[in-house]
């Protein structure tokens, strides 16, 4: 995925263009490195691992020059190695991208072929050498980029720099999204507008296929069939300072604290004066099935919701994962809404996948966090969940924001079916209003989970168990432990255990039980007896009743308020973030950016 960006400034790029990078970080932290022009002279320095090192390196060896391309990198193609590192340099061509090139080993081939063999391991190094060749053969900067992008198959967002040439970038987009910004006198280029926030607030959007040669007078923007093209100019409203961890160690702790509050921010968005507060455009009465797709812990999210919708609405709920999505050639029908939930909006197959269903069903909606993002803007209709910017990896407020705005959908699905009473509408309405409040509790229990999780931390494996809607949490749970603990952890639908799983169960597993005192709690604990006769380690996450009705023998347990069914996926979800925040702290993992991931997934 990576992250790019580039300046044509009137002050020196390098410390731009790496407060940029800080902010694209989330895209990928495997090497960083930037290029600058300066005089003519084309140069660039990289360095592996995080920002850090690169803006270290830069301390020692600074790079002059006011027009610069930068990048953080996610590592696709080829091993996190310096070689590897972007910006990619032929000759006088210097290129940062993110996406994939599909078919760089043919491309590499045929360029070695002809006398530009490839020093990296990467499909991006092949650009610039097509680049180079071209001009080589005589074209100028414009007419080699244009030629080159002939060229590529699959997905990028490109940006390019030349030696000799103070005042030009050329970016290109192919289903990688990229953004232009305007400054005076100055101009910028980003993976997103996040990224050029400090800098500006005026951004063009460059559309599929889009090529911009830029100079500090503006940009010169061409579309895939060649024709000049006019994109508008939006002013954005993104909060230039950089966010902070607030005195919090990580920013992970600091997100699940601000749960009470941004979501608090999110039921006072869309419920006013005890009703719901949704668009106009948005009317379940002739949707025939809800068809929701989304990627990891979002598309877990969704997975509560279908319990929702087809519990509270009757209404008929699938659930994919967005890379299976299209593939499957999905049964998809005009009187369907599929939904696509994301928090940064630009996940790539979430993106694909609404694509995929945009002509296919009646309506698409989009449940995103960032209101700017790809995914936000080509929806028919698009839902900011407000849970303000979330930097840690691992996504918490976004989680619990989404299942707020899901909530909210399936009651209003409930309604406009008629199936859900004015009454119990209220009845709802007024248990989400202390939503808040509740979660409040949740995060207090911090120092509990600590304790627990002390222990957590010596175990090999982790199995997280619940039943209907606490099932999705379960697998929540277990996503959240193993990508910041790297503990190997699996959720499990509690009545599945006996089919297989349950080999795994002695006494070195804990076993963490989501269990609030529903209707399926007596089912829940039968399972987690099943776990207790093994000798497995259970941790119980209930009420306080359920715990004095079942905690006995079990080896810890947690107590959360009693809640009614609908609220408590939401706030079980912030002990299992609790766990395994404490548990990664515990190991020394490094808990924002955990190894091998990425805030943004914008490859396939
Ligand atoms: C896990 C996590 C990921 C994301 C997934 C989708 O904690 O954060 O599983 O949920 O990559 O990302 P978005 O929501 O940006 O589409």
């Amino acid at each position: 995925m990576c992250g790019i960006v580039g300046v044509l400034g009137s002050h020196e790029a390098a410390p731009l263009l790496v407060e940029a990078l800080k902010r694209l970080e989330y895209r990928g932290y495997d090497s960083a490195g930037i290029a600058t022009v300066n005089d003519g002279r084309l140069d660039r320095r990289r360095a592996v691992g995080k920002l850090v090192n690169l803006s270290d390196l830069l301390v020692h060896q600074p790079l002059a020059g006011k027009a610069g391309i930068g990048h953080t990198r996610w590592a696709t193609h080829g091993a996190a190695t310096t070689a590897n590192a972007h910006p990619h340099r032929a000759g006088g061509v210097a290129v940062v991208h993110n996406g994939i090139i599909e078919n760089f080993r043919d491309l590499r081939a045929e360029l070695a072929a002809a006398g530009y063999p490839a020093e990296s391991e990467t499909d991006t190094e092949t650009v610039a050498l097509l680049v180079r060749r071209f001009m080589d053969g005589g074209l100028s900067p414009r007419e080699a980029v244009a030629e080159t992008l002939k060229r590529l198959e699959g997905a990028f967002a490109l940006c390019f720099l030349f030696e000799g040439e103070d005042d030009l970038m050329i970016a290109a987009r192919k289903g990688s999204p990229l953004a232009i910004g305007h400054g005076d006198g100055e101009m910028f280029v980003g993976s997103d507008a996040i990224a050029l926030a400090p800098m500006t607030d005026r951004i063009t959007y460059l559309e599929e296929g889009d090529r911009a040669e830029i100079t500090r007078a503006g940009a010169v923007i061409h579309d895939a069939a060649g024709r000049l093209a006019n994109r508008a100019e939006t002013r954005i409203h993104l909060d230039a300072a950089r966010v902070e961890k607030a005195g919090y160690r990580h920013f992970m702790a600091k997100e699940i604290a601000e749960q009470p509050v941004v979501l608090a921010d999110a039921l006072k968005h869309y419920i006013g004066g005890g009703r719901l507060n949704l668009p106009e455009g948005l009317d379940f009465t002739g949707v025939d099935r809800v068809v929701m797709v989304a990627c990891g812990t979002a598309n877990l999210a969704c997975q509560v919701a279908k319990y929702w919708f087809e519990q509270i609405a009757g209404l008929a709920c699938d659930v994919d994962i967005a890379s299976e999505f299209r593939y499957r050639d999905p049964v998809l029908s005009d009187r369907s809404l599929a939904v696509f939930v994301s928090q940064s909006g630009e996940t790539a197959d979430t993106l694909a996948a609404l694509r995929h269903a945009q002509d296919r069903v009646a309506q698409t909606l989009a449940v995103v966090n960032v209101p700017t993002s790809s995914i936000a803007r080509e929806s028919g209709l698009a839902l900011p969940i407000l849970a303000g910017v979330e930097v840690g990896v691992a996504s918490t407020k976004a989680f619990t924001c989404q299942l707020a705005v899901l909530a909210l959908l399936a009651l209003k699905a409930g309604r406009d079916r008629g199936v859900l009473s004015e009454e119990r509408l209220a009845g709802h309405l007024a248990a989400l209003a202390n939503l808040p409040g509740l979660l409040n509790h949740a995060v207090g229990l911090g120092e509990d989970l600590a304790a627990l999780a002390v222990d957590i931390a010596r175990a090999r494996d982790v199995l997280f168990l619940g039943r209907g809607a606490m099932y999705p949490l379960a697998l929540e749970g277990a996503l959240k432990l193993k990508e910041i603990s790297y503990i190997h952890a699996e959720g499990y639908a509690a009545g599945e255990l006996k089919h297989g799983p349950i080999a795994l169960v002695d006494a070195s597993v804990p076993v963490v039980v989501m269990a609030p005192r529903d209707a399926l709690f007596d089912k829940t604990v039968s399972n987690m007896q099943e776990v207790m006769a093994r000798a497995g380690k259970v941790v119980l996450m209930s009420d306080p009743q359920g715990v004095a009705q079942a905690g006995e023998g079990v080896w810890r347990t947690i107590t959360l308020p009693e809640v009614p069914p609908l609220l408590a996926p939401i706030l079980y979800a912030v002990p299992a973030q609790l766990l395994a925040y404490h548990t990664a702290v515990a190991k020394g993992t490094d808990v924002d950016q955990p190894r091998n991931l990425a805030k943004s997934v914008t490859v396939e």
